[in-house]
């Protein structure tokens, strides 16, 4: 079958997976290639078992998979073959030299840029779907664009916002498509052709268009504002514990504000996720390198409130448990950095079970999706850790329960029948704000919610 359009994308992972099955299912006229430097990835995307968990995702790859939407390794081939190609590779944080901690690694993009160049033989759109600094495409576009035989790049921005957990919603019915471009003529094409693929499926209305630099700051943006609610009403939380004001009642009242609105209101032990703490620090990043050093303060404290939630929370087990929880066996219901997912970047329970070890306690990490990610995340220490997907099992014997991921599994537990396997008197810490305070304080548990005076029987 002729294509009319021929699209790869370079990244198989959580950005670029469920975006290019996306477009695969929505334009069937176009052939969608997703290629990887990790073998065992695109073996696993063409396997039965996807290397994401992502609800609703497999059915799709099943429908397309072999029919408009390939997975390969052979990036050379793929690079040569398309017409348009997506970049989806990490941009981790730096952990070296100028800008360590903040500024983001630019080497796999770079590499990318060099690669795309040796193997191509006419221009091409070259896309950046990873979240990147403002001004990469300028530099994508100077190392694209210095080759000998005058083949024209030009790099167009078209930021994600799936969220993880719902990407396939996210995806199939976005709030907004964002495209950035140069204002120039080839630009205002290029930016036409991406424009055509989301016209597909999302309404024109939704399809923004805009400058380069627009859409890469739109991005760092949106993430700092999402993360700055989460921070705000997580500095609330902890107010909240010191009078008797409740943080979900406080949460409530403000988001109907209809200018403030009710969503990612929710008091948690903090966020965490592959893009929150690296967006923000990017911007960071960004405004000290212009000398915006009141703004680079002001968007950090964002991050600072996170990992102050994080410590707090560990504090409150330890000064309610008597000051001690050496060798207490401790539970923890859940490890994903939110419900949903497998993926466990910058979960706030990687920070929560060390901060827990170093006070030698006997740690039992509970998750239905995310024990062979958190196995990798604590390598260093997994000999002092037990992994036990049933929470029943993890909680037998436990002094305490921690919840740390929001699953819809751990609201509907037979928590009598875990108080009674646990060793008394027993302790919930609910960092979600999920399971029903009252009724296990009536059933005899300690229990401490974010945000909420604590319910105790000493
Ligand atoms: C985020 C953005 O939402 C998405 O638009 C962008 O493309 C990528 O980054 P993601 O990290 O997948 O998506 O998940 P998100 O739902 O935003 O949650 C991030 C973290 O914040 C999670 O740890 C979540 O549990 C936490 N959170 C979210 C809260 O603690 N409270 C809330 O009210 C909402
Ligand atoms: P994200 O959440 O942004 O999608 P992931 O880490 O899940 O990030 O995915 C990025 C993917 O990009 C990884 O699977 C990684 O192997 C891949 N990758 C990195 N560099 C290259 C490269 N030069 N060529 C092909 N794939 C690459």
């Amino acid at each position: 079958m002729e294509y009319q359009k021929d699209i790869l994308c370079i990244g198989a992972g959580y950005v670029g997976g469920p975006t290019m099955v996306v477009i695969a299912t929505k334009c069937p006229q176009y052939r969608v290639t997703v290629v990887d430097i990790n073998k065992e990835k695109i073996h696993a995307w063409n396997s039965d078992h996807i290397p994401i968990y992502e609800p609703g995702l497999d059915e799709l790859v099943k429908k397309v998979r072999d029919k408009n939407l390939f997975f390969s390794t052979e990036v050379e081939k793929g690079i040569h073959e398309a017409d348009i190609i997506f970049v989806s590779v990490n941009t981790p944080t730096k952990t070296f030299g100028q800008g360590a901690g903040k500024a983001a690694d630019l080497q796999y993009w770079e590499k990318t840029a060099r690669q795309i160049l040796a193997n191509s033989d006419r221009g091409k759109i070259i896309v950046e779907k990873s979240t990147l600094p403002v001004r990469t495409a300028s530099a994508m576009e100077r190392i694209l664009n210095g080759n000998p035989d005058g083949i024209h790049f030009e790099v167009v921005s078209n930021p994600e916002f799936l969220a993880e957990g719902s990407a396939v919603g996210d995806l199939e019915n976005p709030d907004r498509v964002l495209i950035g471009s140069k204002e120039t003529e080839e630009g205002r094409r290029a930016r036409k052709e991406i424009v055509e693929i989301y016209a597909n499926w999302v309404p024109k209305a939704r399809i923004i268009e805009s400058n380069v630099w627009s859409s890469e700051l739109s991005k760092l943006t949106a993430n700092a504002f999402l993360a700055q609610r989460i921070s705000s009403i997580n500095s609330i939380s902890a107010i909240c514990e010191k009078t008797e004001a409740d943080v979900n009642e406080v949460a409530y009242a403000v988001g109907k504000d209809s200018r403030i609105g009710p969503r990612f209101l929710n008091a948690s032990v903090g966020f965490g996720g592959s893009c929150f703490k690296k967006d923000i620090l990017n911007l960071v990043y960004i405004c000290q390198s212009y000398g915006l050093t009141e703004v680079a303060d002001y968007w950090e404290s964002v991050v600072k409130i996170n990992e102050w939630q994080e410590k707090r929370f560990i504090q409150n087990m330890l000064s309610n448990m008597f000051n001690t929880i050496a060798g207490k066996r401790i539970a923890l219901f859940g490890f994903a950095f939110k419900a949903n997912t497998g993926d466990t970047r910058e979960s706030p329970a990687i920070y929560i079970t060390r901060g827990l070890l170093d006070e030698r306690a006997e740690v039992v990490i509970s998750d239905p999706q995310a024990l062979i990610n958190a196995e990798i995340d604590l390598e260093d220490v997994k000999d002092s850790l037990f992994f036990e997907i049933d929470p029943y099992k993890a909680a037998s014997g436990a002094h305490a329960i921690a919840v740390l991921t929001e699953w819809d599994l751990y609201r509907n537990l037979d928590y009598q029948r875990i108080k009674e396997a646990m060793v008394q008197p027993a302790f919930i810490f609910d960092g979600r704000n999920i399971l029903d305070h009252q009724k296990l304080f009536q059933m005899g548990y300690n229990v401490f919610a974010i945000g909420k005076a604590p319910l105790k029987h000493f």
